[in-house]
Formats: structure tokens, sequence, C-alpha cells
């Protein structure tokens, strides 16, 4: 093992929330050693979204061969492991459990500790594999089920200061996508699109009471429907790349402005952009942007293999868990719908 020291932390992490297999092996933290993901994209597709019988069942078929696979990527063998570190919830419960009990029967056989991590701690962290986190800190989590702004004071603390009232940015994005005929996930698609057009639809933006860091993006989504829908009656034809502009130009308004405002607010040192959402090319540029002339605030953004699912920022995440001290035994079970403050100390 010439590249492992003795005396280097060794996590191995498992993500099994929704539509990805993913195992990865990080190394003190930050490094990545190790990260396979089995994308269940392809059978979810013809459903026009996940669907959660079909996620287990993959996930159950993938798992044993992605573990041996990060094992194998980092020239590993499981004596060599410090930590298992697993996706305890958010999502699908089906989906989670495969993970938990995959981890569980790993810690069990191989008598090593059990960190418990939450899915959206994971996207934030996947931001340490960029760069060392500052703290305190923001972060701006744009996932398909969350959109929220987290407060960072210190590793393994979150305060949700404001959090999605409906729908979650990436979900808008999906049910968009779909009145526009365009497959799942349907973020990538709008975001392409909206490069190619204009923002010539006027769309509302849910700004909320004032000071409010909260978001909403159902009443933008029935907007878009509804415009669809009325151009149809009246047999016209609305430029599906004109109203993805207008959409994403609406959603990355609010996003970014609640963002500044916190940032200010908030006198933090960095700001982290994490989840799915993240990947969105029109968002990356929007905050670089915003954050061109704050030099007093660093702008972190995973790059796109670490926005979307992935088990690399579940062993980052892990990692600091598993330094605080946090376990889990084997009566750990899969929470669908698990608070990221949980395990604030
Ligand atoms: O974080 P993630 O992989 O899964 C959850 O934890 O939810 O996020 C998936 C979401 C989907 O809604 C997908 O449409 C969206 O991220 N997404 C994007 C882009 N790439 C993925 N949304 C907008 N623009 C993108 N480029
Ligand atoms: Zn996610």
């Amino acid at each position: 093992m010439g590249e492992f020291m003795k005396n280097d932390q060794l996590i191995l992490g498992i993500e099994t929330s929704c539509d990805e297999t993913a195992v990865a092996i990080i190394k003190n933290g930050r490094e990545i050693t190790a990260n396979v993901v089995a994308s269940q994209i392809e059978s979810h597709k013809r459903f026009g979204g996940v669907v959660p019988e079909i996620a287990s069942r993959h996930h159950v078929e993938q798992i044993t061969i992605v573990i041996e696979e990060a094992l194998k990527q980092a020239n590993l063998t499981f004596t060599e492991i410090d930590a298992v570190a697993v996706t305890e919830g958010p999502g699908l419960v089906g989906a989670l459990l495969i993970g938990v009990n995959a981890a569980k029967a790993l810690a069990f056989a191989h008598n090593k500790p059990l960190v418990p991590v939450h899915h959206i701690a994971g996207h934030i962290y996947a931001n340490r594999l960029v760069t060392e986190l500052k703290f305190p800190l923001l972060a701006l989590v744009v996932s398909g089920g969350h959109t929220e702004l987290v407060y960072m004071k210190e590793h393994g603390h979150f305060e949700v200061i404001g959090e999605t009232r409906d729908d979650a940015a990436g979900e808008a994005y999906d049910k968009v996508a779909r009145t526009l005929n365009l497959p799942y996930p349907g973020g990538p698609h709008i975001d392409r699109l909206a490069h190619e057009g204009r923002p010539t639809i006027d769309l509302p933006r849910a700004w909320l009471e004032e000071g409010s860091y909260d978001f909403s993006f159902s009443g933008l989504k029935s907007a878009v429907i509804n415009t669809v829908h009325n151009a149809e009656q009246r047999g016209e034809t609305i430029a599906p790349e004109n109203l993805a502009a207008s959409f994403q130009e609406s959603v990355i308004d609010v996003l970014v402005t609640k963002t500044v405002r916190a940032v200010a607010e908030y006198g933090v040192n960095q700001i982290l952009l994490a989840g799915g959402v993240a990947a969105n090319k029109g968002l990356r540029a929007a905050l670089e942007k915003a954050f061109l002339d704050k030099a007093d605030v660093e702008l972190v953004i995973p790059p796109l293999s670490l926005c979307t699912d992935n088990a690399a920022m579940i062993a980052a995440a892990g990692s600091v868990m598993f330094e605080k001290g946090i376990r889990a035994d084997l009566s750990l079970n899969a929470i669908p719908g698990l608070d990221i403050e949980t395990y604030n100390t």
C-alpha cells in the first residue's frame, strides 16, 4: 500500500437514497481514493421519474458489485478501512434501506465503526473535496428534494436559515421539463435550452415576506404550465427555449438574491453551492458574477460529478462525523424524513 500511510484516515461511504448506487473511499476527509457511481437513470426514464420499487431492486443488484469495485479502485482491503459511513436519510425508504443494511453488514463482519450521514450534509461536504472549509460559512443547497440555505459555524454543525415551502428547485425543473416533453431528469435539458433562448416571458418570483430566506417554486411552476396551456388553447406555440430561459432566470434571480443577502447578514467567510441543481450552468455563472467583487467571501462550486448524487460526498461528511464521535449501532434504520440538525451538538 505504497500511497497510504498507517495513520491515514480511510472512510468508506455508501449512498443509495435515490437512483444512484454509489460507494467511495476518502482519505483524510478530503482526498478521493475511489468513487464509483452506478446510475439507474436509464431504467426510470421511460416512467418520467424515479419509481421507488425499481430503485430498490437496482440497489440490491448493484451494491455488492459497487463496493468491490471501490475497494479495487483504491487498491485496498477492508481491514485498512477505519469506518463505514452511510446515508441514513432523507430519501426513498426502500432505497435507503439497501445502503443501510449493506453498511451494517460490512461494519459487523469487519468490526468497524458505523457512521450515519445526512444526505444533504453529504452534498455540502462535496465542497471539502474541492477546498478546505472556512467557518462560518453558508451553503446554498439546491437538489431534487431540497432547497435551503444552511449556516455552519463549525464542522458537522448545520442550521437551516431558510428552506422551500413547497417544491424544491430541482423538482420544479423536472416538472417544467415534463411540461415541455423533455426526458427525465429535466434539469440539464432546461439548462441547455435556456442557453439557446431569451427570457422573453414574464414569470413570477416568490420573494415571500421581507427578510425571509425561505423559497417557494410551486407558483412559478404553475405559471409555466399555465403559459403553455393557454398558448395551446389559442392555437399558438411558445418557443420552448424562451420559456426555459425565462423559467431559469426566475429561479436563479431568487436563489442568487437571497444568497447574497444572507452572506451579508451572516458575515460568512465562504459560500458553498451544493446539490444536483448546482450543476446548472446558469446558476454557477450567476453566483460567480455576484461574488466577483466580494473579495472577503470565497465562493466554492464543486465539479459537476460531485454535484449530483455520489458517495464521495457521503464519505467526506462521514469523516467529520466520525471525528465528532457520531456512531450508529446495528439498530440503525433508514429515516426518509431525517432532519439535518439531528446530529448538532
Ligand atoms: O442532488 P440530486 O442528484 O438528487 C437529490 O438529492 O435530489 O439532484 C437531482 C436534481 C434533479 O431534479 C435534476 O433535474 C437536477 O438535480 N439537475 C439540474 C441540473 N443537473 C441536475 N437542474 C438544473 N440544471 C442542471 N444542469
Ligand atoms: Zn442528492
